[in-house]
This record gives C-alpha cells, structure tokens and sequence, in this order.
C-alpha cells in the first residue's frame, strides 16, 4: 500500500517522548490530569500568575534538559537522511516543546507548539535560546525588558509555522502520524487533509487515538520499537 513514498509528512506527539521518561498530557497520570491547563497554559493564567506559569514551565523545561532521545528520535532522524541521500524528504512535525527530535539527530524539525528552549520577549518580540529556567526580573537580552516568557503556544494562542506545514501537507504522498492523541486541533485535522487528497495515512501509537478511523492503517506499541519497524519497512 505504502510503494516508495518520496514526500513524508510525519507529525509526532507527547507519545514519542514518553520512553525518555517525559509525560504525556492525557493518558492516566498525564500532565493535564495532574494540572489545570486553563491556570498553567493560557496568556491569561500568565498574566494573573506569571510566577506559577514561568514554575511550571521551569520545571518542564529541567525534565526535558534531563532526558534522552530515544529509539523513534533517532530512527525519524535517519530517515530523514536516507530519503534526502535519494532525492526525497521527510518534513518532521512536532507537538512536541522539547528538543529531543534535534538531540536525536533531526536536522530539521517545524515545532508548531514552540519551543521550550526559547524565550521570546513580551516587549520587543525577541526569541532566544533559553536552557536555563526564567524568572520574572529576568532582562530579555535584546531589549533588556522584564517581560520574557517561554516561547510555547499556549491554548487560545496561533500555533506556529501553520503556511509551511499547509505546504508540505500539499506535497505529501505519505502522512504518518506518531504518538499523539488526536485531540488538539489544528495537528488532530492534517490526517484529514491528507485524506482529502487521497495519500495514504498511518498512525503508529501505543493505543488507538481519537481519531484513530481517519487513517488507513495503524500499528500499536510503544513508539520507541514501531517507528523504526514502520521506517525500516519503508527502507528508510
Ligand atoms: P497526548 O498526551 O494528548 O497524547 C499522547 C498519545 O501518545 C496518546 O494517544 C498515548 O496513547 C500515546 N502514547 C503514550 N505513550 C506512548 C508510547 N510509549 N509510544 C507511543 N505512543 C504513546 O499528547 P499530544 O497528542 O502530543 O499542546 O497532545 C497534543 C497537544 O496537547 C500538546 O502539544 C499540548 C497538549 O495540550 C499544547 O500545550 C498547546
């Protein structure tokens, strides 16, 4: 069904960063069963408590500095070298804030829910690189205000780069989707858009996600053994 595909979307989820020990938000135990996201994840939570938001986020920010790529990082970076070695490409979308995808390898990786290794100023706009946790009296280098936050999309805010991933699901002759729930719109949408002009879709997830109808095939497990048997099946 899937011949020898030159134009990969893959669009990955919380599900492809569990095994580096980052959780998810939605199965039991998940971030947003613990935590209020409408106190921790809006632009208004961050103007009536910037010094829980920036906690939360610190916190997140320390985990995700603290894990490791694993085996799907790794096999999605490979890929994408193989298909780019045969003239092809893989366009890596991730839900995911955290930097495992580059520190596995990625070379280019379209984060539509920010990034939580960036800051960006509230003042000037500015985005910078940010390892460290951020505190509210921090300067932004730029501009030298106090007004930095995490560069992350929060609900009710735009997600990122929307005209470049529209273009490269225009492209696509394959959509896979990988560890992510389906739930949060507009990722949740693209296997449809993909349906609509009639490419094959594949969703690799430990379970079956919410909109696990709208794709052509599926293979269960943990992402760290599916991904790279779902890539190798390709060749890749
Ligand atoms: P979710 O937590 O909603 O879904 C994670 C999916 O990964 C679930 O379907 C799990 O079954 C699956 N999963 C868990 N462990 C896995 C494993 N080891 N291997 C493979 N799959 C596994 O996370 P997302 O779909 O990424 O947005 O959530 C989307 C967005 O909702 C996030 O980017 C975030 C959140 O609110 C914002 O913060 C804006």
């Amino acid at each position: 069904m899937l011949g020898q595909p030159r134009q990969i979307f893959v669009l990955t989820g919380a599900g492809v960063s569990a095994e580096s020990g980052l959780g998810t938000f939605r199965d039991r135990g998940g971030l947003w069963s613990r935590f209020d996201p409408m106190r921790l994840a809006t632009p208004e939570a961050f103007a009536a408590d910037p010094d829980l938001v920036l906690d939360f986020y610190n916190h997140r920010r320390r985990d995700a500095r603290a894990a490791e790529p694993n085996a799907a990082h790794r096999a999605l970076a490979r890929a994408a070298d193989t298909l780019a070695a045969r003239g092809g490409h893989l366009f890596l979308c991730t839900q995911n804030v955290d930097d495992l995808h580059e520190r596995g390898g990625s070379a280019e990786v379209v984060h539509m829910h920010g990034e939580l290794m960036k800051a960006r100023c509230t003042a000037c706009g500015t985005v910078s690189e940010r390892r460290e946790d951020i505190l509210r009296a921090d300067p932004c280098p730029h501009c030298g205000a106090a007004a930095l936050r995490p560069d992350v999309v929060w609900f009710g805010e735009m997600p990122k780069h929307l005209d470049r991933i529209e273009a490269a699901l225009a492209r696509a002759d394959l959509f896979v989707a990988a560890g992510t729930s389906g739930s949060v719109y507009p990722a949740a949408g693209y296997v449809g858009l993909a349906r609509a002009r009639g490419i094959p879709t594949c969703e690799l997830n430990l379970d079956p996600s919410d909109n696990a109808d709208a794709f052509d095939a599926a293979s269960y497990g943990p992402a760290s053994e599916t991904v790279p048997a779902f890539l190798a099946e390709l060749g890749l």
